[in-house]
């Protein structure tokens, strides 16, 4: 069975646009894979974060994630800093990194031109991200369109590293991109991606929004003066949008939505839209309430770290040998 890593920064609050784009797809692929789901934590402190609040997502995420059905019998769940042999095998990963190599990640240069300082961290991000994928074999990894190069460097680092020292070392790992996998864009302004960090709040759906919130911002979104409710993202992107959604979460194809709605107006098809949005996630609220205050939280990641570390704890000392950081 192929082995699949992926993770989740728990910055903020999850998104429809995540459920859809990442978390959806997660539960899928746990029926297929070995699959190894993690919170990734040290990845999210590359930015400055308060403690509390990011103790508080830490456990919001990993609540959120069994709540949409990610199984801990079918998975095996952890927390990246838990697991200290991430961070180490990446030290010694970033020393057989070129520099120039991590300066040209596109998300390196944007991030980097968005804050006026910014920490080394990242810089070197990419690295500890190969190490989550590499220090595991990871054959798989499920990652939206801005990871794949990070996934590419990950390739680069375990066939060089190979080569170096004559070794099968590491294991190929290969990028997961869903081919059926929706870009859902901010309600608001819907030439844009629905985020985490987009300033007005209206234009997202977060998972844990009140049924209230989810109709209201749905029936505000941004629509056009046609009145068809035809799919075109170019012309038409805020009903493509909210027909992309639909049929992500009905199952039914872009037309077989667009044909279910063909005598509705854009009253009646945003209120068709908000429904579904609210069936979808009620159950998803009422388990994450269930599992945010239990102590199952702890069992899984006890769990996880003993799994984890004693594969990461293998693959760490074996290229610590390769090195020569021995006694
Ligand atoms: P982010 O919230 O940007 O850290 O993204 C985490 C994951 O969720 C990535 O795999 C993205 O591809 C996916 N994702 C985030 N926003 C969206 C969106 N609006 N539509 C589809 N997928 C998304
Ligand atoms: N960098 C990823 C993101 O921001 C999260 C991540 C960290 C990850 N390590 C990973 C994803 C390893 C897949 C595999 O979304």
């Amino acid at each position: 069975m192929k082995r699949m890593l992926t993770g989740l920064q728990p910055t903020g609050e999850i998104t429809l646009g995540n459920y859809i784009g990442a978390i959806r797809q997660m539960v899928e692929y746990q029926e297929k894979y070995d699959s190894f789901i993690f919170v990734a934590d040290m990845h999210a402190i590359t930015i400055e974060q308060d403690p509390a609040e990011l103790k508080k997502n830490i456990r919001n995420l990993l609540a959120i994630y069994l709540a949409c059905g990610i199984d801990k019998d079918k998975n095996t769940i952890f927390l990246q800093s838990e697991n200290v042999y991430h961070a180490n095998l990446s030290w010694m990963l970033e020393c057989l990194t070129p520099y120039g190599e991590l300066t040209r990640m596109t998300q390196f240069k944007d991030k980097s031109q968005k804050h006026k300082s910014f920490s080394s961290g990242l810089l070197t991000y990419p690295v500890l991200m190969a190490s989550d994928i590499l220090i595991y074999d990871t054959d798989l990894v499920p990652v939206g369109q801005d990871q794949k190069q990070h996934v590419e460097l990950a390739r680069n680092i375990a066939d060089r590293v190979n080569k170096k020292y004559n070794k099968e070392l590491f294991t190929m790992p290969d990028a997961l991109i869903g081919t059926n996998s929706k870009k859902i864009m901010d309600l608001i302004d819907p030439t844009h991606k629905m985020s985490k960090s987009s300033e007005n709040k209206n234009g997202v759906i977060f998972l844990l929004d009140s049924d209230e919130d989810i109709r209201k911002k749905i029936m505000r979104a941004t629509t056009d003066s046609d009145m068809s409710i035809k799919f075109d993202p170019d012309n038409k992107p805020g009903i493509s949008n909210l027909i992309n959604i639909y049929s992500a979460l009905s199952n039914l194809s872009v037309s077989e939505v667009e044909e279910k709605f063909k005598d509705s107006n854009y009253g009646t098809f945003k209120a068709s839209v908000a429904e579904l949005v609210i069936d979808t996630l009620r159950p998803i609220k009422e388990k994450y309430e269930m599992y945010q205050n239990s102590s199952k939280i702890d069992e899984i990641l006890d769990n996880g770290l003993n799994v984890t570390s004693k594969i990461a704890r293998e693959k760490y000392e074996l290229l610590k040998q390769t090195m020569g950081l021995t006694r």
